[in-house]
């Protein structure tokens, strides 16, 4: 899985020194807010800590206890619930950690586990950025955070001062962006899809940006016009009311999240009305669903359920999220690209009664933006999710739908660099006819001999849905031979289903082929990930 850039703390602690999960997590952001370091520092030794901290690593409640370093909730397909359940009794930063979507997707700016720990020490205090994890993560750890304030420990922590959070250059993290250009798209699917997904090209060259294969890149989209024209209407506020130095209209824009309703929406819409709209509003608030459509709720049908309400449009302001950037895997190689990227972008768009809903970013990026308009944007370092360093080493990239994006780019680099090492596809979506995406590309390098094997799954061609794990088990014989000569396996696309499905064929596949019992092929493919021969960047 692609990751944050940056670990937010370093680790001041020698591995060996004495304390709890808790301890070290605060204790690394008092000495990170001591130091105002962020990274590349050695660890303190027990000495140096003895002497900062007399007493510290003698006292009862630091005695040495076991690590809770497993986390076997982090799964994403694992519903939040469950994986909460699982975290039960564990310290507080593990289950502020459960609370995330687990995906490692680092669009917060942290992996999960990283997260979990700033916000354990207070150098975060942003409770709603886990973007995949939505509004049900952000009220658990809301939760959570509360519980910080009874914690004995944490009344220390409080005086550990935030950790800088912006990478200094520009463009290389989501708290420091960079500007680019966006140049053109284009669409993948002929006409007939169902589905709508862009090619997308920006111009970096300006921007100070580089960019290597397997990263991804951040976009700070902004809100569709029509629908802030129609949450505008709903509020029944001039377009130009002023809020901090700019009107209404530009923040609805671009500064706050239009889609689920905050539960601080309820609470506002609680206070200004009565009866049982006010014990409607507060059940939202509180997370219940007392007319069955919490689900639904957008801030603009948050409106419409409450019509004689008129909030204050500060107020309201207030009471929205931040419009967070959408990470887009990056789709081409710069060696073949000088001054460009491209992303592969799924419009997303589904009917929730009358009305359409839009994605932000998607529909921004395939819709909305033009030829020359300048974005913030920024690159987000992949952590485990890159070509073999060995370019003679085969690889073996599993990417239906969208997650053929990153693909495309290794496949473009291998061209580049000459890499000897042979490359074999899985790309499956609906139809053949409409969403085979970079076909001649495709088509062009398999003729060539650099893409040495091509295998297509199409789930809406036939009756029968076929998808890229059917095509993999009916190759056993060969993945298994790849994977005797070195080869590194890649899985990109959707987390929730086809990531485990996928996985479950290449244990199969090893068990049958590899001639093993299903635990040791289980164990097999876990080597595989350790040894970074099998990755994952899936959301
Ligand atoms: C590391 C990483 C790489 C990624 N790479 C790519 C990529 O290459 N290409 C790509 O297209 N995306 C990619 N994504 C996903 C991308 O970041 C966005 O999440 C996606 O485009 C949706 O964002 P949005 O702003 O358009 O939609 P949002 O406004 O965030 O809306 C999406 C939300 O709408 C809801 N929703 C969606 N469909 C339905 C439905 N049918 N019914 C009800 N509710 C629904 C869900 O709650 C969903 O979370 C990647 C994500 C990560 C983390
Ligand atoms: N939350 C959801 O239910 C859901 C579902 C799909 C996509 N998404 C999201 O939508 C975005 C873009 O999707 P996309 O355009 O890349 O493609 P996609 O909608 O994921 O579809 C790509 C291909 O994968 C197939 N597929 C469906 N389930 C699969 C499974 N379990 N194993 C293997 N293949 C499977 C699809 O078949 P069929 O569609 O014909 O079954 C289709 O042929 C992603 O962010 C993805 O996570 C979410």
């Amino acid at each position: 899985m692609s990751m944050a850039p940056r670990p937010p703390i370093p680790s001041f602690l020698p591995d060996n020194a004495p304390f709890t999960p808790e301890q070290r997590a605060w204790l690394n952001g008092l000495f990170a807010g001591v130091f105002g370091l962020e990274g590349g520092v050695a660890p303190l030794s027990k000495q140096d800590v003895a002497k900062l901290l007399p007493g510290l690593l003698d006292a009862p409640d630091a005695t040495p206890q076991e690590v809770d370093d497993s986390a076997p909730w982090h799964d994403p397909a694992m519903p939040l619930p469950d994986r909460m359940k699982l975290a039960e009794g564990r310290p507080l930063p593990r289950r502020m950690m459960a609370a995330m979507a687990q995906q490692d997707c680092g669009q917060c700016g942290y992996n999960c586990k990283d997260y979990a720990d700033v916000l354990f020490a207070r150098s975060e205090k942003r409770l709603n950025l886990c973007v995949p994890g939505g509004k049900d993560t952000a009220r658990v750890l809301k939760q959570l955070y509360a519980e910080l304030d009874t914690a004995k420990s944490a009344a220390t922590a409080d005086a550990a001062p935030a950790a800088k959070s912006a990478a200094s250059e520009p463009g290389r993290s989501r708290d420091n962006p960079a500007t680019a250009t966006f140049l053109s798209r284009r669409r993948l699917n002929k006409d007939g899809s169902e589905k709508e997904t862009w090619h997308v090209e920006f111009d970096i060259a300006d921007s100070g940006l580089d960019y290597i294969v397997g990263d991804s890149f951040g976009i700070f989209p902004a809100n569709d016009p029509a629908l802030v024209d129609a949450v505008i209407a709903a509020l029944a506020a001039p377009p130009d009311f002023p809020i901090g130095g700019r009107n209404l209209r530009e923040v609805l824009t671009d500064s706050v999240s239009l889609s689920p309703a905050p539960d601080m929406l309820f609470q506002l819409m609680s206070y200004l009305t009565g009866g049982d709209r006010r014990q409607k509003a507060k059940a939202l608030a509180a997370g219940q669903d007392p007319d069955g459509d919490a689900a639904t709720l957008d801030v603009l049908a948050a409106l419409q359920k409450f019509p004689a309400v008129r909030p204050d449009p500060e107020a309201f302001i207030e009471a929205l999220d931040v419009l967070q950037p959408r990470v887009y895997s990056i789709s081409s190689s710069l060696k073949c690209n000088l001054g460009r990227v491209s992303l592969t972008v799924d419009a997303v768009r589904y009917q929730v009664d009358k009305r359409t809903r839009f994605g932000v970013a998607s529909t921004f990026l395939g819709g909305r933006i033009n030829p020359g308009d300048k974005i913030k944007v920024y690159v987000q370092k992949a952590q485990h999710f890159a070509l073999p360093a060995d370019p003679n080493k085969p690889i073996i990239m599993i990417g239906p739908g969208t997650g053929i994006a990153p693909f495309r780019a290794f496949l473009q680099e291998r061209l580049a660099t000459r890499a000897r090492g042979p490359n074999w596809l899985y790309f499956g979506h609906q139809r053949s006819d409409y969403d085979f995406f970079y076909e001649e590309e495709l088509k062009e390098m398999r003729k060539s001999g650099h893409l040495t094997r091509l295998t297509l799954a199409w789930s809406r061609d036939a009756d029968e849905k076929i998808y890229v794990q059917h095509r993999m088990r009916n190759d056993g014989r060969d993945i298994w031979a790849w994977l005797e000569r070195g080869a590194h396996i890649y899985v990109c696309g959707d987390a929730l289903r086809m990531a485990k499905d996928v996985e479950r064929a290449l244990i199969d596949v090893v068990a049958e082929h590899g001639k093993r019992s299903p635990e040791d092929a289980a164990r097999f493919v876990a080597e595989l990930k350790k040894n970074d021969r099998y990755q994952a960047d899936v959301y």
